[in-house]
């Protein structure tokens, strides 16, 4: 059985720099027309020229037939100035990303809070350019399952009453109450799901021994959770697309006592998201979220390629080169349904 869709983008990618980006680059390339690549470097790309440098280094570690497009966010802090917002957009880059202050890896430059950056919001909000969120609040006190539901009700809202008009999304959301608050909001405000969140819950992570590689941020939560970002992604509701949220790092920093966050899936991406749709009967659902709704959320063109799903299931390989490392992929060793590829002609 085949299934031809439009080739999708990745809205929402780390790649990292130097050995480690030359090790992953080509597989989101292989399959993706575009991606948004996530900031968070160390340390991390909060002016223009990081961002144009950045992107240099991407075009140059690609395979030279490569027609991959790579999209740059700036990573704002507390001392981002609407200068900085001007000369961004000035240099094609696309979206400015929020860390909440200490969130995730390499958040530590990250904004500290929320008001420190108003200026620059209302900036973004006048210039239509997109704010990208990670949603989870950084007190300790709050436990690690409830950061996204705080967030929302003690900060998202409150960007999203303050700034009407700013284009958010929404970063690999996690919860019902993530899905409801996106589903409610203006259609300004849309959200990236990965496939982690959609084939897995926190049960695959802690039952029968822990499995660092089901970490992430924000952590899997529980089963009704999953069941709600299912449904989000296959309800053909536009403010619901692909956003991997790859996130590689070696296998011996993921298989550590004090772990890294981060699920590696940009191998074999799109046939994650068609296992999770399939196993929700809509594979008809999936070249509208991984393909259309994030290109027309960000008002830029469809790809105008395609990409090639077959039923054919293969065995998710144990590992892959990384820099000097390895680095294990999300489902190692597990049973895919869907095989994809690539190919140059226009959509039928
Ligand atoms: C990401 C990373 O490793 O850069 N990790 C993760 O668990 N998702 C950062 C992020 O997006 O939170
Ligand atoms: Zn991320």
């Amino acid at each position: 059985m085949q299934f031809k869709i439009i080739q999708p983008d990745d809205w929402h990618l780390h790649v990292r720099n130097g050995k480690a980006l030359k090790s992953v680059i080509s597989m989101t390339a292989k399959q993706m027309g575009r991606a948004i690549i996530m900031p968070n470097l160390n340390p991390p790309i909060t002016n223009a020229k990081d961002a144009c440098a950045y992107r240099e280094e991407i075009l140059t570690a690609l395979p030279n037939d490569s027609t991959f497009k790579p999209l740059m966010v700036l990573y704002l802090t507390n001392n981002t100035t609407p200068k900085d917002i001007q000369e961004a957009i000035d240099n094609d880059v696309i979206a400015a990303k929020l860390y909440p202050a200490g969130a995730t890896t390499n958040s530590d430059s990250g904004v500290t809070n929320i008001k420190n950056i108003y200026h620059t919001l209302e900036t973004m909000q006048t210039l239509n350019m997109p704010l990208l969120i990670h949603g989870e609040v950084t007190d300790p006190k709050i436990d690690i399952f409830d950061r996204e539901a705080v967030f929302i009700d003690q900060i998202l809202t409150q960007i999203v009453h303050d700034f009407p008009e700013l284009k958010i999304v929404f970063e690999h959301i996690t919860t019902q109450n993530a899905v409801d608050f996106v589903r409610e909001s203006s259609n300004k405000i849309a959200a990236t799901i990965t496939p982690q969140h959609l084939l897995n819950n926190r049960n695959d992570m802690l039952v029968g021994g822990i499995k660092p590689h089901f970490y992430c941020l924000p952590i899997l939560k529980r089963a009704k959770h999953q069941t709600a970002l299912i449904t989000a992604a296959t309800s053909a509701n536009p403010k619901f697309f692909l956003g991997t949220d790859s996130a590689p790092h070696a296998k011996h920093d993921k298989e550590s006592a004090c772990g890294c966050a981060g699920v590696f899936s940009a191998p074999h991406a799109i046939e994650l998201y068609a296992q999770a749709f399939d196993q929700a009967q809509a594979m008809d659902k999936l070249e509208a979220f991984a393909s259309k709704f994030g290109a027309d959320f960000y008002d830029l063109p469809r790809n105008t390629t395609t990409l090639t799903l077959e039923k054919h299931p293969w065995t998710v390989p144990d590992e892959y080169k990384f820099g000097n490392s390895v680095i294990v992929p999300f489902m190692a060793g597990k049973t895919l349904n869907w095989t994809s590829n690539t190919t140059l002609s226009p959509p039928s």
